[in-house]
């Protein structure tokens, strides 16, 4: 079994790190905060991602998973370092390398001799060459190994990937890293380091595409009468097509989505290609919002004007706590700029949090702790984010407590017929 520091614990890291222990390797993980280390050290897991918290225990208990706060002090006694620090969105569209940099720039001078360097962090086209140059160690490989791993089920999608992407120019250096994973049965490809690269961008790229063209085809659906659900299950039905990530909705976002094809857009640019394609894809997106926000302030009745809407759901999907780049929030900014005021319910967002208000401080939102506190005189009831407790409502109640009669479900998750059969008037995305 092999000794691995993984640098940066955010959801990317943790659950890299606390998979690898699972599978029996030796892991330290690095945070520059010390208080998410001690928070960690002690089993408590800051983010909501299914399973991991039992991984975390489990390696501590074992003691093959343990958090310092330092890159350095992970690094100088591993075999392979990983490099899963955030690279966030400049204001050219590009990816900030600065943590990479800083990072890489922290471990050059501790890294054992003919240790691996692994890039996991989503990093631009030719970023394996930036980190060999700034670790300037002839004897360290640097390799690219991008990962699929989705928010919600990024355990499950580490453990039982539908590929690894190994991406290096050294040989030896791939099989090593290949050998990490050798107790997960999937294809592993080996590429150079250019391609696994392109490949995350690419796949992102693709998926976010795949879901503007599903929007545009629900607004079709919308224009001539067909049920975007039929569309897409009989779509779906062509393996060339394949049923995933065909689910209609507000319009994608999340921190990866928007950043990446961003970015793919601008790799492609500095590359001297117009990658019109995807500038679409994008304004798609941007019109989705626009659209969905439409929706909501016209199913507000005249009578009602003055009320509020309850709105569910503000997460960028179900399953995790992340609001960052919500598709949810995106449409609520839109909707509070008509002058709705605005009461919101989140199983994963806690009212004493006050995470909503630090991240979007000029968003005026009232968030509550159940819905049916959001439903009490609501002008509307819209459902933004997929929460599964939301197919479980109690429409009789709704229908008592809330003043108005409309309910928009931005994500297609009720059965029409339930709320239509207690006088609701129902709005669903192409159908
Ligand atoms: C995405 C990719 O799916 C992962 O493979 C990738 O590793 C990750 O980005 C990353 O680069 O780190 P994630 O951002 O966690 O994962 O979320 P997704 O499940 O892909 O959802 C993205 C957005 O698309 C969400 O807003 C979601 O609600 C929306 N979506 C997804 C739909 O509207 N319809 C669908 O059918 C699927």
């Amino acid at each position: 079994m092999a000794s691995i520091a993984i640098i940066g614990t955010g959801y990317v890291g943790l659950t890299t790190g606390a998979c690898f222990s699972h599978l029996g390797h030796d892991v330290i993980c690095a945070d520059i905060d010390p208080e998410k280390v001690a928070r960690l050290q002690n089993g408590d897991v800051p983010i909501v991602e299914k399973g991991l918290d039992r991984l975390v225990d489990e390696g501590l208990r074992s003691g093959k998973l343990s958090f310092v706060v330092g890159a350095a002090e992970a690094s100088k006694h591993a075999e392979f370092h990983y490099l899963c620090v955030p690279t966030p969105q400049s204001d050219d569209g590009s990816a900030d390398l600065s943590y990479l940099q800083t990072a890489a720039k922290e471990i050059s001078a501790v890294l054992p001799e003919n240790s691996v360097v692994v890039n996991k962090s989503t990093v631009p086209v030719g970023s394996t060459r930036v980190v060999a140059r700034v670790l300037g160690r002839s004897d360290v490989a640097v390799v690219s190994n991008p990962e699929f791993l989705r928010e919600g089920t990024a355990v499950s999608d580490f453990l039982q990937p539908d590929r690894i992407v190994i991406g290096s120019r050294d040989q030896e250096a791939s099989i090593r890293v290949a050998a990490l994973y050798s107790r997960i049965a999937t294809p592993i490809m080996v590429t150079d380091p250019v391609s696994a690269e392109t490949i995350k961008y690419a796949s992102n790229a693709f998926l976010a595409s795949k879901l503007s063209f599903v929007n545009a085809i629900a607004t079709l659906c919308e224009a001539v009468g067909a049920d975007v659900n039929d569309v897409v299950l009989g779509m779906g039905y062509d393996s060339r097509i394949g049923r995933e990530f065909l689910r209609p909705g507000p319009g994608w976002g999340g921190s990866c989505f928007p950043k990446d094809t961003k970015a793919l857009a601008r790799i492609a640019q500095d590359a001297g290609y117009d990658f019109r394609f995807l500038n679409e894809v994008l304004q798609v997106n941007e019109e989705q919002f626009d659209r969905t926000a439409k929706k909501v302030v016209d199913s507000i009745s005249d009578e009602v004007s003055h009320k509020h809407i309850a709105v569910l759901g503000l997460t960028f999907k179900a399953g995790t706590d992340d609001l960052r780049d919500s598709p949810s929030i995106e449409v609520l900014k839109r909707v509070a700029a008509s002058g709705v005021r605005i009461k919101a319910y989140d199983p994963a967002v806690l009212a004493e949090d006050n995470n909503m208000a630090t991240m979007y401080p000029d968003l005026e939102i009232e968030v509550v702790s159940d819905p049916y506190i959001a439903s009490e005189g609501a002008a509307s009831l819209v459902i933004l984010t997929e929460w599964d407790e939301f197919t479980w409502l109690d429409f009789d109640k709704l229908a008592e407590i809330m003043e108005g009669s409309s309910i928009v479900d931005a994500r297609n998750l009720l059965d029409p017929t339930i709320p239509r059969r207690r006088g609701f008037d129902y709005i669903g995305i192409g159908r």
